[in-house]
């Protein structure tokens, strides 16, 4: 078998301590280092590990990058939504491959400018666009990219989030918005599916209830969309943060798609899709590993696979895999849409 491919982890919270869990397990990487701005935490988590912990990921690179020992040759970027953008610069810059959580960046230019220094660098960089490996968006894909339900003239896309997460499990809510936090995934998939690119773009926030818990009047309570795409589908976009505690998950969604010869419905947690043709119905359940489930002893699931194509296209020296930032910046273009959208009250055309 090849050598493993060493790798870090940047930013070591809630989904970057999952990535260096299952750099961990994985037969293929080796975690060698770990960096995080808040020095405890690295050295925590480091300890625990087992692997060098820092609090300057430029430190980290330039210590065990191509320039340095050369024993680590590709990094996780999973800092907040606002603090992608230098860090992946400093990765490529040092010879890294990049593996970037959602959303690659905030801001078009950002998102522009690291696909082109990739591009320069021969870099490999890579959003962590997860969740078109979970087994039922794989059915949707197949049903959408075959055709199967003619041409779409309706989608409809729904992700709540409970208020505690930008209320306590998160401590930059107000640094970032649902479009970016949540329905990155959505507005992924749904472009991805369609083949297809946004043409122009409406939107509408909703702001007070969380800005008064928070004390902050920046944080919107959630943002309703709606996309034209260029073939003609008609999307809405509903992203929102604010179900009460008594809600029993942190996170839940919901998708339905209404095309010429079919329809389908998708519950998130429910896991649960019901297709309807003309001459056929159907209803599935999926019940095997989600997003990251443990499974004797290992977690499994469409986040591990997405990471694992990730390790895969770095060995390869694949630039363009279909969640290669190059190919899938176009979820920037429209979240930066929907945001103007919503502020300026106005419909705000994409680029051609
Ligand atoms: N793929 C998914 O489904 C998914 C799910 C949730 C979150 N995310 C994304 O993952 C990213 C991280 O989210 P999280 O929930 O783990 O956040 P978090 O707040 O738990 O963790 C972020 C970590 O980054 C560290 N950090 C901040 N600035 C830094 C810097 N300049 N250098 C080094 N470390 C720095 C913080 O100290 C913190 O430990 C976000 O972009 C988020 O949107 C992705």
């Amino acid at each position: 078998m090849s050598a493993k491919l060493g790798v870090g982890v940047i930013g070591v919270g809630i989904l970057g301590s999952r990535h260096a869990r299952v750099y961990q397990e994985q037969d293929a990487t080796q975690l060698v280092a770990i960096a995080d701005s808040d020095q405890k935490k690295s050295d925590e988590l480091g300890a625990k590990l087992n692997v060098r912990a820092y609090a300057d990921h430029r430190a980290m690179i330039a210590a065990l990058g191509p320039k340095g020992s050369g024993e680590m040759g590709a990094v996780t970027v999973s800092t907040p939504d606002f603090a992608h953008f230098e860090i992946v610069r400093d990765c490529l810059e040092g010879g890294l491959d990049a593996f970037v959580e959602k959303p690659l960046t905030m801001d078009v230019g950002e998102a522009s400018s690291l696909v082109s220094l990739a591009s320069k660098n021969s870099g490999v960089l890579v959003v962590n666009y997860s969740q078109r490996w979970l087994p039922e968006h794989r059915h949707v894909e197949d049903l959408l990219r075959s055709s199967s339900l003619g041409s779409i003239a309706f989608i409809e896309s729904h992700r709540w989030d409970a208020a505690w997460v930008p209320q306590k499990m998160i401590g930059w809510g107000p640094k970032t918005t649902p479009i970016h936090f949540m329905s990155s995934h959505d507005i992924d998939l749904i472009t991805y599916w369609l083949d297809d690119k946004v043409d122009s773009v409406q939107a509408m926030a909703h702001k007070g209830i969380l800005s008064a818990s928070l004390g902050n009047p920046e944080i919107v309570d959630g943002i309703i969309a709606i996309l034209r795409f260029r073939k003609g589908t008609v999307v809405s976009l509903h992203s929102s943060w604010i179900l009460p505690s008594g809600f029993p998950l942190a996170a839940d969604s919901y998708l339905e798609v209404l095309g010429e010869t079919g329809s389908l419905f998708l519950t998130g947690s429910g896991r649960e899709l019901r297709l309807y043709k003309n001459d056929w119905a159907e209803k599935m359940t999926y019940s095997g590993p989600a997003t990251a489930n443990e499974v004797q002893g290992r977690l499994e699931g469409a986040f591990v696979k997405s990471l694992l194509s990730f390790v895969d296209a770095s060995r390869k020296r694949d630039f363009h895999v279909p969640t290669s930032a190059g190919r899938t910046i176009h979820v920037v273009e429209v979240q930066d849409a929907i945001i103007r959208a919503a502020q300026t009250a106005s419909i705000v055309h994409l680029k051609g």
